[in-house]
């Protein structure tokens, strides 16, 4: 039997052991199991309040039962204190494995990254795009027509001789090579694109080179092909000096010297001075031959154009000052991991 008085002791040990319970929860879901325990049906205080009945002097009663109320009220307030700060250390917690991932990811993203030729290869594409051309590739392995014959050489020509290569059993022998530059993809484009053209085409090309310190079998060229009506030799010079400003720099200038290419005529080769004065030979140039052009089914008495090629991996060599070009392809990551 309940009587008054001997119940206010009860009351505030079921209070604080539920204030006890609350405290520990270590979670929203241990916090609600806690609340239920102390505060809903076949709790304690929830026991006492229904035996509230028992209680024969009516103050005592009124007394007990505002003790009763007073400690729900202040389990329900804590209850919800409890949850606002349960809830902000679960969000804090998620930021923190949020912020945790991104570690993780950069700690990935700096594993690798591009290599050095490829950097130079999408940095010139970026450059010549920005002056209004279009990137064009061709396949690697090329018919003898459109790497020689296409371009001027045609079979006994004794400018073969300087790009010896590999050739591929594919149709009639001696038909099919691999391409010894990307002077072929101007072929292609000739024939496929509408006029006028204004292309660049970067790949990879063979040679029979053995290697050393500045020779690769297999290395990577871009050519350039500009095929409009009115084109001059001017605007051959302005577009090397223009890209040789936007590529390395408005302190760099260019210059063109004399030179013979069979698919070229006349035909330069182009320099580049460096910030510390010293001219860099870059590649060969020159206003494409009326024989290429009719190759391409171009009618040379309305159109004129220019083409340019040059080396991609020797580009990329200056640029980050390497010593030896095979050091580039030996695949050793102490080298790779500096640029
Ligand atoms: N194809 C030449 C080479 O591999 C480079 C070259 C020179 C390309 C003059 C051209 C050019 O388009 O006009 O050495």
């Amino acid at each position: 039997m309940v009587i008054a008085g001997g119940v206010e002791p009860q009351i505030a040990e079921a209070l604080a052991a539920a204030r006890a319970g609350l405290v520990a929860a270590s979670d929203v879901d241990a916090l609600r199991r806690v609340a239920n325990d102390h505060a809903g049906k076949g709790s304690v205080l929830v026991g006492l309040k229904s035996s509230l009945g028992s209680i024969v002097d009516i103050e005592a009663r009124k007394a007990t039962g505002r003790a009763i109320n007073e400690a729900m009220q202040s389990l329900e307030a804590l209850v919800a204190e409890r949850l606002v700060a349960l809830e902000r250390a679960a969000a804090g917690h998620a930021a923190a494995n949020e912020a945790m991932d991104l570690t993780e990811h950069l700690v990935r993203r700096s594993r690798g990254h591009a290599h050095i030729v490829t950097q130079a290869w999408e940095r010139l594409e970026d450059v010549f795009v920005g002056m209004g051309f279009k990137v064009a590739e061709g396949p690697e392995v090329e018919t003898d027509f459109n790497n020689f014959t296409a371009l001027n050489m045609p079979p006994n020509h004794p400018a073969r001789s300087n790009f010896d290569t590999f050739f591929v059993k594919n149709g009639e022998p001696g038909s099919a090579l691999l391409r010894t530059h990307p002077s072929p993809v101007q072929i292609r484009v000739m024939q496929e694109w509408d006029l006028p053209i204004y292309a660049v085409m970067p790949g990879r090309v063979f040679r029979r080179d053995t290697p050393d310190a500045t020779h690769m079998p297999v290395f990577h060229q871009i050519e350039g092909l500009v095929v409009d009506k009115g084109i001059t030799f001017a605007h051959l010079a302005g577009t090397i000096e223009a890209f040789t400003k936007a590529f390395f720099g408005s302190e760099f200038t260019s210059r063109l010297r004399p030179s013979y290419f069979p698919f070229t005529e006349p035909s330069a080769e182009f320099d580049v001075r460096s910030a510390n004065g010293k001219w860099v030979e870059l590649g060969g140039c020159g206003m494409v031959h009326p024989n290429v052009l009719q190759a391409g089914g171009i009618d040379p008495e309305v159109y004129t154009g220019f083409a340019f090629g040059f080396g991609i991996d020797r580009m990329a060599k200056e640029r980050h000052e390497v010593a030896d070009l095979r050091d580039m392809y030996a695949n050793d990551l102490r080298f790779v991991r500096q640029f």
